[in-house]
């Protein structure tokens, strides 16, 4: 019996075993985007294309005899779900299947076969409609310039597939006009749900989000858009303004489009929706003017113009020289305007070069170059770009033909999309756009980019070779479908502009150079690594600029000073009597070490003037040996070490409060002040009678700002000479009111200044007020040292004026 089941059995698992063995043949040799047919660099829409094409053939609905069918489904849908997610992509492009293995679950479950026929992806192949995904809403819409009308809809919504005909034709209507998209909730319904969608379909107008309750016509929802938009063609209803228009110079630098209807009811001119896109489409470049000529007080016989559409580009003064366009269409007539419009400089490899050349000696203007692969340069799509020279008056526009020039664009540029626009900016750095390509997006791009002279895109030919080029850099490693990375492009740039100097900037599209990220450790996007000439240091704070900028001159020149056994002893131990230490005894593994080093380093850098105090920091991984010595019993333990050398004593700190200013009062609280504390008994003796200079501050002690300015206050008397050159005082008005009655004290805490006397008179109490709303340490200080100067007494016993003879 035994004997019979067993090779039964065997045989079975066999089998089982032959088939996950070619499963897992299937998947291992497979790359997901091999596997849907698309490029490493594909964004949403080429994903769910390839994958609806491939579902639609391989779907085991229709392939009932091959038993493989199913399991080469899943593998094609887990393979969509894993790219279409900017999380999982992320996972998945970094660290490959494994990476992914443990937290995602792609589901055995599919729907059928009628399902990916026509319920999915259904706008995909409507070049004016954009499908939106929680992946790329936030990238799209809200750092948007522009209007999108979004339709939020349910693939199960009859009403939803009732208006998709008006909605595909609403966005042939206003295409170069607004954003028109969709978002499937059934796929995204986290996104709609954040969004507020209660009910579909719902139509919302960003960036306000307007929501549109009307019919669902085409005429309706794209006149709820017109009026949104507000942009109405100037109306002309009198021959004399007509007249000065045309004579009028300022106008007359830019062009003129004249729309003359018979009346409001011309069908033979365009629409009101027509000017009103038109004059929304050339903001700022051609202005738009609408005759009305049933107006009595116009003639419009004597223009010679009844129903006509009439440009004037710019130098032309008559009517008559202008060019007639004889279409009704809004999109045909802003071709035809455009078309007039000068054409970028065409550039090539030898022009190129010339312009480099002069640029990497900081010599004539920034260049915005585009790079395009068609010939034809008379779609709307491309004569669009002809706007860029009126919006960029202060930089030089290019264009590149990769089709002529193809190892210049592919080879020495690493462009893989058309069309691509580039900063070639003054210094040499070239930086390439990432992200939308509409007007307005690339005019921000331009004008930020030539703003950030240091920051340049990096590719396989200038990365990591530039690292040894004599300069610092700090990398951005991204890619450009992942959100924050996309958030963090301005605020890398600014934190370019911000530090300066010879730090140079880069970014690397790790989308592109998968390979090359991984080699150099790039675990997430997006990575920053500042690169301190040969040694890397890893950004691990929040991605805004000025944090990033404070990262790197930390860097550069460390305020903390780092800690060893061989330096504690002299440095900190054998300190001079005067001199102080704070050290903080971190692990670099502990999560709360990690918060405070930025604050550490802060707390530093406030601490930078005051040249007796001295930070620093241990780290008790490399340095088990010091901690232990020193007592270590858990982190972060910070210690002051104060004055008084050896025998000084050690004060440990337990605030429960880590950040920067808390430490900094601990430390202030800690040291004898340097602040004198007087009242009626002698504030008129010490200050007032007195020749030297004096400052005080008048508080109350249960103020809140007082208690923050008195921290302010203390450093800056310890900061300027600990009360040498002149004294710091307080009155607590509370115990001594007199006092601060007679100087006019009306809120607190006030601060004045006393110069000392000249002569025998006393000084007037009201003294010299401070008026600073900011009342930092530093502001204090500056308007103390300019006091010093200008209000020096001529009293001959004071240690200023005297020194100040000798000079
Ligand atoms: C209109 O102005 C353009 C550019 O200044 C000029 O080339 C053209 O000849 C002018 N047309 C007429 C009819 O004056
Ligand atoms: C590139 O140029 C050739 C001829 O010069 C043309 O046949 C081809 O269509 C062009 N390619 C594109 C994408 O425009
Ligand atoms: C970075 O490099 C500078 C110059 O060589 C050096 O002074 C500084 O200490 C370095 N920073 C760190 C944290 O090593």
């Amino acid at each position: 019996m035994v004997l019979c089941v067993l090779p039964a059995v065997g045989r079975f698992f066999l089998l089982i075993f032959l088939i996950v063995a070619t499963v897992k043949q299937f998947n291992a040799e497979k790359d997901f985007y091999e596997l849907l047919g698309v490029e490493k660099t594909a964004d949403s829409r080429e994903i769910r294309k390839a994958f609806k094409k491939l579902a639609i053939t391989t779907h085991p609905d229709k392939n009932p005899d091959d038993p493989l069918a199913q399991q080469k489904f899943l593998d094609l849908k887990q393979a969509y779900e894993i790219l279409k997610d900017q999380e999982t992509r992320k996972q998945y492009d970094l660290h490959g299947e494994n990476g992914i293995k443990d937290g995602f679950k792609s589901s055995k479950e599919y729907q059928n076969w009628n399902f990916y026929k026509n319920h999915f992806g259904i706008y995909d192949d409507d070049p004016e409609i954009i499908t939106l995904s929680a992946s790329d809403f936030e990238q799209n819409v809200k750092n948007s310039m522009e209007y999108w009308f979004i339709k939020f809809y349910s693939p199960m919504c009859s009403h939803c597939h009732v208006m998709s005909p008006n909605w595909r034709q609403l966005a042939l209507e206003l295409n170069a006009v607004i954003k028109v998209a969709a978002v499937n909730c059934e796929e995204d319904w986290v996104l709609c749900r954040k969004e507020g969608i209660s009910s579909y379909p719902s139509l919302v107008l960003y960036p306000n989000k307007d929501k549109y309750y009307g019919e669902r016509t085409p005429e309706d929802m794209q006149n709820f858009v017109l009026h949104k938009l507000s942009s109405q063609a100037t109306e002309i209803s009198n021959y004399n303004i007509l007249k000065d228009t045309l004579e009028d110079e300022i106008i007359r630098s830019s062009p003129l489009l004249f729309i003359f209807c018979k009346d409001s009811d011309d069908t033979n001119c365009p629409s009101w929706q027509s000017r009103s896109k038109l004059s929304y489409i050339f903001d700022g470049l051609v202005a738009v003017a609408y005759v009305d000529c049933s107006s009595k007080d116009i003639s419009c016989s004597k223009t010679g113009f009844q129903s006509a559409t009439v440009y004037l580009p710019s130098g032309n003064s008559t009517l008559q020289a202008g060019i007639e366009i004889h279409s009704l269409n809004y999109l045909e007539i802003a071709t035809q305007i455009l078309g007039q419009l000068p054409e970028a400089e065409l550039v090539d490899e030898e022009s190129l070069e010339n312009i480099r050349a002069k640029l990497n000696e900081d010599l004539g203007q920034d260049w915005l170059i585009y790079f395009t692969e068609s010939q034809d340069s008379s779609r709307f799509t491309d004569l669009q770009y002809r706007r860029l020279p009126a919006l960029l008056p202060h930089i030089k526009l290019g264009h590149i033909n990769c089709n002529m020039s193809e190892e210049l664009c592919k080879e020495k540029h690493y462009i893989t999309k058309y069309p691509t626009f580039a900063t070639f900016k003054r210094g040499g750095a070239v930086e390439m756009h990432v992200g939308g390509v509409s007007v307005s997006e690339v005019v921000n791009f331009a004008r930020n980019s030539i703003w950030a002279p240091n920051l340049e895109t990096l590719n396989p030919s200038s990365f990591p070779s530039c690292l040894k080029d004599g300069h610092p850099w700090v990398v951005d490693f991204y890619a450009p479908w992942c959100p924050p990375c996309m958030r963090l492009i301005p605020e890398f740039r600014r934190a370019s502009s911000l530090v300066g100097g010879i730090v140079k900037f880069g970014s690397l599209d790790c989308s592109v150079y998968r390979d090359l990220c991984a080699s150099y450790d790039v675990r997430s996007y997006p990575t920053i690594i500042f690169y301190n000439y040969s040694t890397p240091h890893a950004y691990t704070g929040q991605f805004v600029s000025r944090d990033i900028a404070t990262f790197v001159e930390d860097v550069l020149r460390p305020p903390v000073v780092d800690l060893t056994i061989d330096n504690f002893e002299s440095l900190v131990l054998n300190r001079p009597v005067t001199e102080i230490w704070l050290v903080d005894f971190f692990a670099s593994w502990c999560g709360p070490c990690i918060q405070l080093a930025p604050q550490w380093r802060s707390l530093a850098r406030m601490l930078g003037p005051l040249t007796n105090i001295n930070v620093g920091s241990v780290d008790c991984v490399t340095q088990e040996l010091l901690c232990t010595q020193h007592n270590i019993r858990s982190y972060p333990t910070i210690r002051m070490y104060v004055m008084g050398g050896r025998s000084g004593e050690i004060i440990t700190y337990n605030g429960f409060q880590r950040d920067a200013y808390s430490l900094r009062s601990w430390l202030v609280n800690s040291l004898p002040s340097s602040v004198y504390a007087l009242g009626d008994y002698n504030f008129a003796d010490l200050v007032l009678r007195s020749s030297t200079p004096w400052v005080v501050d008048y508080y109350a002690p249960l103020c809140g700002p007082c208690q923050v300015f008195a921290v302010e206050f203390e450093l800056a008397a310890k900061q300027l000479d600990d009360g040498r050159r002149l004294k710091f005082a307080k009155v607590n008005c509370d115990s001594f009111p007199n006092v601060c009655r007679n100087a006019g004290v009306q809120s607190y805490p006030t601060v004045r200044y006393y110069p000392g006397k000249t002569g025998w008179a006393h000084q007037s109490p009201f003294g010299i007020p401070f008026v600073n709303d900011r009342r930092k340490v530093e502001d204090l200080v500056e308007w103390l040292e300019e006091l010093l100067v200008s209000h020096s007494p001529s009293a001959s016993d004071n240690k200023v004026a005297s020194s100040r003879d000798e000079l």
